[in-house]
């Protein structure tokens, strides 16, 4: 059976209701203005919005558009050098990043909304790496002790005898040593830190850090803990491509506001139970801001979207039916620009693409997701000129061949059906979180991971550490597996469209389908984990460690 939707959205429609006659749970006026944190010290919060929505949720439509412009997050300093974990001698720029409670309009004409930032600003600043060369970044949880959103202490992980606030950084496609990954359950609560060391050993790509605390990672992103990592290489300094301020980062993901313009998190009804199984929302926030819009120059620009939604997914267009020419997915540069009129993101998905508008010039485009406006460039009459056409030739990229893989694992995602009662969790090949390791690769050698999608929805999923390719997808009979485990197809096998055929770290597997990738397991050994970037999906034991076993 797949994901009780109809049950969901009775469960949710319900819950909506009863709650409609909740009054506020509190005055915007009241809010004090927090001070932005990096001052060193932990500063304690006194004051903490009420988990409770109140009836209506703010409609963004009603908001004036295009009033504020797109903020850009600023980069990362680093604050000196330090030893490497590794070897004493060697040593690395450092960084210092502290969670905190912080107060930020979202528009111009809303009331500024308490939320979770890395630094004190969501999205967080932008760390800027180069390959090769590491760094160090120490985490500092300077986060009030309660939460400011809705904790379902039923989750695994997230038991009422845990600190209700807990934070891990994780560097999303970051090739990193085991302990400096962010494993869930290594988490850390206010007025502690762990630094951790990214020795960038990897192509240039478009990373993004985010929260990963066991159980409770949905709610600590959807309050803000959210933020670019990028790094640079030579092969794409070598490239003719936009740089510097042409080179723009768009962190997109959607939220629910309260008529005080506060953060509203979707539950169940049940207050002992308030874990939702998926939470779409009506709000589109663009690096932090609701309708931003950019003023640009008529010339080409190279946006880095990333989509950080917790379970929504994307459908990119331009207003002036423009293409976009996509340079680069997950995981790096494409081998060549691939022109779309349309770019699809699922949740954690990146891609990387050049706007062109030179041809444009006193115009103004809006990006859309679906119907609904995001952002909009007004595009200057004047402006520089770019020198030449876009690369035709990015990133040679080899496809990885099938006869490589030592090893092809047939995992399934499906709807948990061993027990009675929550019949919205779905968990990958039918395990549990703390059930023992199944999927244990040998470093370095290059496994086909085959994902059968038992379900009626979509789920992205990541693996930590590595790159992949996508080798297909291909339609099977769910009703013949589930009866007697047997694989029978229903169609041809549909190759990645060539946006989706680079190196990825997240993949889109579709209901009925099977969904192969092909991974080498390079870097490093020891404990990782994968699982589905549904954020309410991968809290709720749509995840599972792995083991990267070591081949000496
Ligand atoms: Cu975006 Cu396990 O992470
Ligand atoms: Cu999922």
């Amino acid at each position: 059976m797949p994901i009780n939707r109809r049950e969901f959205l009775l469960r949710s429609g319900l819950a909506t209701a009863a709650l409609a006659v909740s009054p506020p749970a509190f005055e915007a006026e009241s809010l004090p203005q927090l001070p932005l944190c990096g001052g060193g010290a932990l500063r304690k919060v006194a004051f903490r919005s009420q988990p409770l929505p109140s009836g209506a949720p703010l409609n963004p439509v009603t908001l004036a558009r295009f009033v504020d412009p797109l903020p850009i997050p600023s980069v990362l300093h680093s604050a000196g050098l330090r030893p490497s974990p590794e070897d004493p001698r060697l040593k690395l720029p450092y960084y210092r990043i502290e969670m905190c409670e912080c107060l930020a309009k979202l528009h111009r004409d809303l009331k500024p909304t308490r939320q979770w930032g890395y630094a004190g600003s969501v999205p967080g600043p932008t760390i800027e790496a180069r390959s090769g060369q590491g760094l160090l970044v120490e985490w500092v949880n300077a986060l009030p002790r309660k939460h400011l959103l809705p904790v379902d202490f039923n989750i695994h992980g997230a038991e009422a005898d845990k600190p209700e606030v807990r934070t891990i950084a994780h560097v999303h496609g970051a090739k990193v040593p085991p302990q400096s990954d962010g494993y869930p359950e290594h988490w850390w609560t206010a007025g502690k830190s762990a630094t951790f060391h990214y020795p960038n050993q990897q192509d240039a790509a478009t990373l993004w850090y985010h929260d990963h605390a066991m159980g409770i990672t949905r709610l600590n992103i959807y309050a803000g803990l959210l933020g670019m990592f990028i790094v640079r290489d030579e092969v794409e300094d070598a490239l003719d491509l936009p740089r510097g301020i042409y080179d723009i980062p768009l962190m997109i993901y959607d939220r629910r506001l309260d008529q005080h313009g506060q953060l509203y998190y979707m539950t169940s009804g049940d207050p002992r139970a308030p874990w939702v199984p998926e939470f779409y929302n009506n709000t589109i926030v663009c690096n932090g801001k609701l309708y931003p819009y950019l003023e640009v120059e008529p010339r080409r620009y190279r946006f880095r979207m990333l989509n950080a939604a917790n379970g929504r997914s994307f459908y990119l267009t331009l207003s002036n039916g423009q293409e976009f020419q996509q340079i680069g997915s997950d995981a790096g540069l494409l081998p060549q620009p691939v022109p779309l009129h349309q770019v699809e993101l699922f949740p954690a998905e990146r891609a990387d693409v050049v706007i062109d508008f030179s041809g444009y010039a006193g115009e103004q485009i809006v990006l859309r997701q679906g119907s609904q406006d995001v952002m909009q460039f007004r595009v200057r009459r004047y402006g520089g000129k770019d020198a030449g056409p876009l690369p035709a030739k990015l990133r040679p990229l080899t496809r990885m061949a099938e006869a490589e893989a030592v090893k092809t694992r047939l995992l399934t995602l499906g709807e948990r059906d061993d027990y009675a009662g929550n019949s919205t969790m779905v968990l990958l090949n039918g395990t549990h979180w703390d059930q023992p390791v199944t999927e244990k690769p040998v470093l370095d050698s290059v496994e086909i991971w085959s994902l059968l999608n038992l379900t009626a929805d979509a789920h992205p999923i990541h693996l930590h550490l590595v790159r992949f390719q996508i080798l297909d997808r291909r339609p099977f009979d769910i009703f013949a597996y589930n009866a007697s485990k047997t694989l029978r197809y229903t169609g041809p096998a549909i190759p990645p469209p060539p946006h989706e055929a680079g190196w990825k770290d997240t993949v889109r597997t579709d209901p009925g389908m099977v969904t192969r990738i092909i991974v080498r397991f390079e870097g490093y050994a020891g404990r990782y984990v994968w699982h589905c970037h549904l954020l309410e999906h991968e809290d709720n034991e749509m995840m599972r460690p792995y083991d990267v076993v070591g081949n000496s």
